[in-house]
Formats: C-alpha cells, structure tokens, sequence
C-alpha cells in the first residue's frame, strides 16, 4: 500500500474541493497559515485572470491535526470557492435546475470534445467543471503538507519560470530564488521578466495566450530515493508522470532532458569527484547533467525537473470549432480565462514534486512518529560513506 496518498473532489464552480491525505507521520507542524502561502503563491503571477481577485484560497484543515501537530490519523482539508453564491443555480447538487443552458461550444485544446463524448454528455459544463485547473488549489494544499514533512529533512522545493513564449531567461545553475519570489512572472532574470510582462500585455491586447517553460529544484535530497528494480519504483518516471500531468503540460525534461542527445558521452555525465572535494556530504559530482537522478534513483545532487506549458486554449478571440449539438461551425466557449499560467504552474509544479518526493521519504524511512521518521533517516545517512575495505 501506498505510504503517502492523496484523493482530490470538487468542481471548479462547485461549493469547494476537498482532499484526503493519508500517510504523514504523527508529531509533525502544520497550521492553515502554511498552507496558504503556498496557495497565495499559486494565485500570483502576471497573466492570470479575474477569477483569482475575487478568490483568495485558504484550506481548512477538518481533521488529522490537533494543536498543531498532526495525529497520524487522515488529514481532511476543505477549499470553498468563494464564488460559489453566483453558480449555485448552475452547478446545484439537488434535481429541479437542469432547464439552466447548455454549453454546446466546444473548446479546442481542452476535455470538452472528448470528455462530452466518453461521458455521454450533451452539455460542456458537467467536463469542463472538473477538467479545469482549478482542481490545481487542491493539489497544491496537499503539496504544502508533503513540504513541511520534506522540511524537517532540510529538503527545500522550489520552482523559477525560464520562458514564456519567445522570451527565455539567461543564465545557468541554480537561480536567486529571493529574485524569483520578487518577480511578477517569477523569473531571476529581471530584464527576461520585464519582457516576459511585455509578451503577456501583447498577447492579452491581441486576444491570444502564451505558454513557457518552468523549472522545479529539489535542495537537499538524500541519495537513494526511488529504485532501479521496478518499472514504477523508478524515481524519474513517477515525477515525470506527477509534473506531466498538471494541465497544459505537454513536455518534461529530468537534469539536461533532450539537449542530452545532441552530446557525446564524454559531455553528458557527471564525473563523480574524490573524497576530498566532497566538502559537507559524502559523494559529490563535477556538473549535475542528470538532474539528480540516475538509474531511477537520487543521487544526492538536486533534482532538476523541467516542464513545457502549451498557451491555453481558452482565447479571447476565440478559435473556429464546432458545436456539439449540431456539429456546425461555431466560435469556440469564451469564459473569463488567464492568459498566461506558466509562473503559476511553476508553483503547482513544485507541489507534484514535493507529493512524488515525500511517497519516496515515507517509502524509504517509514515511521508513525515524525521522530522515528527522523531516527531512521539518521541511521540510512550514518551508512552512506564509502564502503572501506577489510
Ligand atoms: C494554473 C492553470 C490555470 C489555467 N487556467 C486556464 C484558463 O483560465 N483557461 C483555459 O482555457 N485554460 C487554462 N488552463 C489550461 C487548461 O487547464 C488546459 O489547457 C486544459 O486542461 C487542457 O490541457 P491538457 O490537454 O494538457 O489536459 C490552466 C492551466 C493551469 C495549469
């Protein structure tokens, strides 16, 4: 059985989304207010819509905590969306409101089509409720726990924006993560920025949207998390699978990804140094090509998991489409939409690593207790220096 799992529920207009967390340890900090920074985080970033002024999501912990130490027990967070007033008609759970409209137009680049078709809907709404990204809020609530757990092991998850649209970020290695929490696009390069405001000003004008590329860093993961003798125990494949599937997604790269290719060996791997260049941790390496991992295991250097964002798809200039009843030309839905979600993608992408890395600690080192967690952890660290000889 799963260590660590997580179900989310809730439609995006619906009353609120509520999670269920099994598997933290007792004994371990958590209060609402962490929570909501990070969901604060998911809400920023230049390019979003209207929607998120109106809301400001905070999670609710119903169970699983007392005095601000968890229990062991489930964790239960509710999300109400506080815009649920103006859509209790449309979306009301009891029978008697189903004369309100339908939504026939069918949006390119989303679930409708197919969602309306697998569901055996004649209505967009009933797909769309819960394919859209707001499910995101919940995902993120539950990576903020799977953060505090990681923080007590000095694991730190963080994540930059390094393009939108044309506009790429200069600079290499490890970013100023202080400049990247002070930029509206969450980027360190601060003219890259301005002009990534720049594209999302053109691209909003022009009734369009943009995509881009983010870049998730893990600080401070021990070697050894994840395996090399399963399929799905391989770490790379779970985090690759847990970033792919935030919505708009459409590429992932671990450490040098598809730039990889174009090398010779003798360019692409990263020289494993002696001990006496190690400094504070056992095992260090010249360069970091893998990301962090090799052989479906960490390597005790970050990991470094990349992902591109196609531009949504809702625009307003909308594109051609067809309508779901009748099948005739027709302009696609409009609906109050972001023009651009890479920063804050970046944040949800940090979430989906943080889940993916704290199943592997839990995995790993087990415990009921936080301080067993933190004595087995301990004990694993005391055996990872160089094996000697007899
Ligand atoms: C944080 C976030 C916010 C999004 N907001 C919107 C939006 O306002 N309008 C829209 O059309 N798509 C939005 N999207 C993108 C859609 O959710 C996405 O294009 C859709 O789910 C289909 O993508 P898929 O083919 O990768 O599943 C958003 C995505 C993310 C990650």
């Amino acid at each position: 059985m799963d260590m660590f799992r997580f179900l989310t529920a809730g439609e995006s207009h619906g009353k609120a989304l509520t999670v269920i967390i099994e598997g933290l340890p007792a004994g371990l900090p958590l209060t609402e207010d962490y929570i909501a920074l990070d969901l604060r985080r998911r809400q920023g970033g230049y390019g979003r819509g209207q929607r998120q002024q109106i809301e400001e999501d905070r999670a609710e912990i119903l169970s699983g905590v007392r005095h601000g130490l968890t229990l062991g027990s489930p964790l239960g967070l509710v999300l109400r969306n506080r815009d649920w007033s103006n859509w209790q008609d449309i979306m009301q759970v009891e029978p008697g409101a189903e004369a309100s409209e339908k939504l026939t137009r069918l949006r390119p680049g989303h679930a409708d089509l197919a969602g309306a078709m697998k569901y055996g809907q004649d209505d967009v709404r009933p797909i769309l409720e819960r394919a859209s990204a707001r499910e995101t809020a919940a995902r993120v609530a539950v990576g903020a726990v799977a953060r505090r757990f990681l923080a007590e092991f000095g694991i730190a998850v963080r994540s930059h924006t390094c393009a939108i649209g044309e506009v790429a970020a200069q600079g290499q290695g490890e970013p100023d993560w202080a400049l990247v929490e002070q930029s509206p696009v969450r980027c360190a390069d601060r003219q890259a920025s301005e002009r990534m405001v720049g594209a999302i000003d053109v691209a909003r004008e022009a009734g369009d949207s943009l995509g881009g590329l983010f870049e998730v860093w893990a600080t401070g993961v021990p070697i050894g998390l994840g395996s090399h003798v399963h399929w799905d125990r391989r770490l790379d494949g779970r985090l690759a699978q847990a970033v792919m599937s935030i919505h708009a997604v459409k590429g992932v790269e671990i450490g040098g990804g598809f730039a990889l290719a174009r090398l010779p060996g003798s360019q692409a791997h990263d020289v494993i140094l002696p001990a006496d260049q190690w400094g504070d941790r056992p095992w260090r390496r010249a360069t970091n090509r893998a990301g962090g991992l090799e052989g479906g295991m960490t390597n005790g250097e970050p990991v470094i998991v990349r992902a591109a964002l196609k531009p949504i798809s809702t625009l307003g200039k909308p594109l051609p489409s067809a309508d779901l009843a009748t099948g005739e030309a027709i302009e696609a839905h409009y609906e109050r939409s972001d023009v651009c979600v890479v920063p804050a993608a970046g944040v949800i992408g940090e979430a989906m690593a943080a889940i993916v890395l704290a199943e592997a600690m839990r995995e790993k080192f087990g415990g009921d207790h936080i301080d067993e967690t933190k004595r087995n952890y301990q004990g694993y660290l005391s055996t990872i220096g160089p094996r000697g000889r007899e």
